[in-house]
């Protein structure tokens, strides 16, 4: 059978065998409080590059100490953290996927001793910490951390760079109207909210020129929130600066209830696409591979990221390979077991 989900996807000078992305998931297994990989992070990123994934997304990892969301976060706000980052990258490229890096900054809802930071002095909720509000240096100064965290990431050569301007952390809380209060001119309108997001990408374009993806909230399930038309502006501003693609996630700016089912953010990443001659990226509850392929083949998404099915099967595309009706090589260490269910 003709398969879209195993066809390659090229993005700049990298080319993934299929289209089958392990989505960013915080492992929590940084022991020391130092972001630095640990034996779990390799192990962890390294199986699904055994199980057949073309692309594999490391976990948000922090530009700077204020912008965990956790002390256990990964980090790479030092040259310190190259040496395990690299062991990521050399493992996961050894069992023949690509791998790419989630750079993030938590904003206010780092969870950490000390101030944390937003663009507005507001809490994310009554239990939380209330964030200082940035002044001009502060955001001069987190603009750089991410261009430095973009010029480590291009060091230990990680193949593609996502910034994650998603779920309510610090590029979200600029781009929403309901956490970006500032009068100056990273707030107010669309086009002073998407400033820090834009400085940010213009600054990791003067060091990064591989594929860049960014990861939005496309919705923002309040009233006064961004609406779509909003996430239109903001992905055809990332286009005029050269993104490759919008990974189309939703919500977690403010607390909501969602409506939560099988694909229900993937409208929102055609929509994007549809509007926007921008390639995007389809997450959320996608576990079958029928629905992974139809997605892609009915170009509502060029990718289909996935998180927790992934955590539960590390050999989901093998299992996808073969309710498709695909072949596809596994690692040669496990050919045995995998070509007896695999078409010849
Ligand atoms: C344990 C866990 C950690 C996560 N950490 C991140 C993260 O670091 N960055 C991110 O953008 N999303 C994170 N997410 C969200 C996932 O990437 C994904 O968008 C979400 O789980 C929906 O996809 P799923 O239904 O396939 O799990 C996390 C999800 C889980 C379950």
């Amino acid at each position: 059978m003709m398969s879209t989900l195993f066809s390659p996807y090229t993005v700049k000078n990298c080319m993934l065998k299929n289209r089958i992305v392990m989505s960013p998931m915080c492992m929590y297994s940084v022991e020391n409080e130092d972001g630095k990989v640990t034996n779990w992070h390799p192990l962890h990123y390294g199986s699904r590059a055994v199980g057949g994934a073309g692309l594999i997304i490391v976990e948000s990892t922090a530009v700077h100490p204020q912008g965990r969301i956790s002390v256990k976060d990964l980090g790479i706000w030092s040259d310190d953290h190259l040496e395990g980052l690299k062991k990521i990258v050399d493992t996961v490229h050894k069992y023949d996927a690509k791998i790419g890096i989630q750079l993030g900054h938590a904003g206010r809802k780092a969870v950490i001793d000390g101030p944390i930071l937003a663009p507005s002095p507001i809490a994310y909720q009554d239990d939380m910490k209330q964030p200082e509000e940035m002044s001009k240096e502060d955001i001069r100064k987190t603009i750089a951390d991410f261009k430095e965290g973009a010029r480590r990431a291009k060091e230990a050569e990680f193949d593609v760079i996502e910034l994650h301007g998603a779920h309510g952390y610090l590029i979200n809380e600029f781009l929403s109207p309901l956490s970006n209060k500032r009068a100056d001119e990273y707030g107010g309108s669309r086009e002073n909210r998407y400033r820090f997001l834009k400085e940010i990408v213009e600054a990791v374009n003067s060091v990064w020129d591989g594929p860049l993806f960014v990861r939005l909230s496309v919705a923002e399930y309040h009233p006064d929130g961004n609406k779509i038309d909003d996430f239109i502006y903001f992905s055809q501003q990332m286009k005029a600066q050269g993104v490759d693609l919008v990974d189309c996630s939703s919500g977690a700016i403010v607390p909501a209830k969602i409506n939560v089912y099988p694909g229900y953010q993937v409208p929102l990443a055609e929509e994007i696409k549809k509007n926007v001659d921008i390639d995007t990226g389809a997450v959320g509850q996608i576990t079958e591979p029928v629905h992974a392929e139809e997605i892609v083949s009915n170009g509502r998404a060029d990718l289909v990221f996935l998180a927790r099915e992934l955590l539960r099967d590390p050999y989901w595309p093998l299992k996808a390979a073969a309710q498709l009706g695909v072949s596809i090589k596994g690692p040669v260490q496990y050919e045995r077991g995998w070509q007896e269910i695999l078409p010849k």
